[in-house]
């Protein structure tokens, strides 16, 4: 998209667009697309500080997960506070298959771990960027503004766990991101019997 050139590193990390009958059913279930988003942030906020817990002696994380964590949080102060301006409850939302089928493929060891866990982070923030510049030119004006906000700082921590994942691998990162890519790619792609901020296509 023209209007955001800073996009275009995460249009070619993914395998795939949004597809445009997701974007349908995001417009028309405005109030499952908010509570899940409030949800989305919540859990990226938690991913953040199992590293921190997980991962003490390596600096560059400590800080960068610390940054990303209090982010994700202030992003699901937002996302609420607007859930409460719209009169939209918040009440209990069963996940998406999304992270968990990306957490499905992760390797056991603890470097092989780590290092799956930052590229399906990228995946994830990269993914949630996409989806709010998809989303932007769909909705009202609060919530244009408010995504245009966000997909910015979303991008920013693409950038930060693919350069996490490239610092501490001590390898080349390419094959194991491409196979995430493909397995992202159809978790988007294949038909979604349940609507979520990273579902398929509605079946
Ligand atoms: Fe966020
Ligand atoms: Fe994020």
């Amino acid at each position: 998209m023209s209007t955001h050139p800073d996009l275009q590193p995460v249009r070619d990390f993914l395998g795939c667009a949004t597809p445009a009958a997701w974007l349908d059913q995001a417009v028309a279930q405005q109030e499952i697309l908010l509570i899940d988003h409030a949800n989305c942030e919540k859990k990226a906020a938690a991913t953040a500080m199992n590293l921190l817990y997980r991962h003490i002696d390596r600096s560059e994380l400590l800080h960068k997960m610390s940054q990303l964590a209090r982010e994700e949080l202030l992003h699901f102060e937002q996302v609420v506070a607007i859930m409460e301006q719209r009169g939209i409850a918040y009440r209990r939302l069963s996940a998406s298959r999304y992270a968990s089928g990306l957490r499905d493929r992760m390797r056991s060891g603890h470097l092989e771990t780590l290092i799956d866990t930052l590229i399906i982070g990228a995946f994830v923030e990269a993914r949630s960027c996409e989806r709010f510049a998809a989303l932007m030119p769909l909705l009202d004006k609060t919530l244009s503004r408010f995504y245009r906000n966000l997909l910015r700082s979303e991008a920013r921590h693409f950038e930060d766990y693919l350069a996490l994942a490239r610092m501490y691998a001590g390898e080349d990162i390419e094959p194991r991101v491409q196979q995430f890519r493909e397995h992202e790619r159809e978790l988007i792609e294949a038909p979604d019997a349940q609507f979520r901020f990273h579902s398929g296509v509605p079946a």
